[in-house]
């Protein structure tokens, strides 16, 4: 097969960053195969977001999530999302310390997942890093408002852009990572009228969560629009209700095998009567 072969082609991070102020970009997450394969007809980029920390794996914070995790869900992701972009969420302590160590990391998590490029969670400290792995071929989205991962520093997970001090923080870590070059930035849950604000003054496209529908692309946690827990944020609008839905199908699974209505003979197999098939029609071999 030639290098550029006919293969789907994938949307880039040069695709999204064009899509500054057009049509909105759709992104959700996602951590799985199938999922994957599911959304990728309907998303123009699939975040493998660290909040399968908490949706995936049960932990109470994003904070234990670790580089092992990103690339082996990066990689079940990589497996069946053919046409959309693909993102991998850096975990805390991969990249913060220093550029060099969070380009090892990135690297690493673009070699062992295939995937086009990584997120950041991105005060203005983090602009420089940004910097150096975009100038070193790693494209990085970036990530301002509410920080799910310093939720230690802010005790929990509260809307931002409350103050006017706080209202021009992230109007800075915004405009410093577009400098340092991200193709788009999250903008995760700030005041409404912040977000327009934001994404006037940036040159990349805003992808808002939690934000505001003035930003030029909207993400999701899939399983908080699927439905699959009993509580809903106030900026999830949910899709479905496949908590409710397992439910019913669990219960009547359930019933059934403690009634032994399950399995019937559809769902057995008739092996032994292929046999003796076989054995009336003179084959010593069954
Ligand atoms: O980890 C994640 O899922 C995210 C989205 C909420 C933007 O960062």
């Amino acid at each position: 097969m030639s290098r550029h072969s006919e293969a789907p082609r994938r949307i880039t991070a040069p695709d999204i960053r064009a899509r500054k102020g057009g049509d909105p970009i759709v992104c959700l997450t996602a951590y799985t195969a199938p999922m994957a394969e599911i959304l990728d007809d309907h998303c123009d980029l699939l975040l493998v977001g660290d909040s399968l920390g908490m949706v995936v794996h049960g932990l109470p914070s994003t904070v234990g999530v670790t580089m092992e995790m990103m690339i082996l869900h990066g990689q079940a992701v990589m497996r069946t999302a053919k046409k959309a972009m693909v993102v991998v969420d850096m975990p805390f302590g991969s990249y913060e310390a220093s550029p060099e160590l969070a380009y090892a990391n990135a690297a690493r998590i673009l070699k062992e997942t295939g995937a086009q490029a990584v997120k950041v969670e991105a005060g203005a400290t983090v602009a420089p890093t940004v910097k150096f792995l975009v100038d070193r071929g790693i494209p990085v989205m970036s990530h301002v408002g509410l920080l799910p991962q310093a939720v230690n520093i802010d005790g929990k997970f509260k809307a931002k852009g409350r103050d006017e001090a706080e209202r021009a923080a992230i109007l800075e870590a915004a405009r410093a990572s577009d400098e340092a070059g991200a193709f788009a930035i999250v903008v995760e849950g700030v005041d409404e009228t912040l977000a327009p604000e934001i994404t006037a003054a940036v040159k990349a496209p805003t992808i808002g969560i939690g934000a505001s529908a003035d930003c030029d692309g909207q993400i999701l946690v899939v399983d908080d629009m699927l439905g699959l827990f009993g509580w809903t944020p106030k900026f999830v609008r949910r899709y479905a209700n496949l908590k409710d839905e397992i439910d019913k199908a669990a219960s009547g699974y359930a019933a059934d095998v403690r009634a032994r209505r399950f399995p019937a003979a559809a769902e057995t197999y008739s092996l032994s009567k292929a046999r003796q098939a076989r054995v009336a029609q003179g084959d010593k071999r069954g």
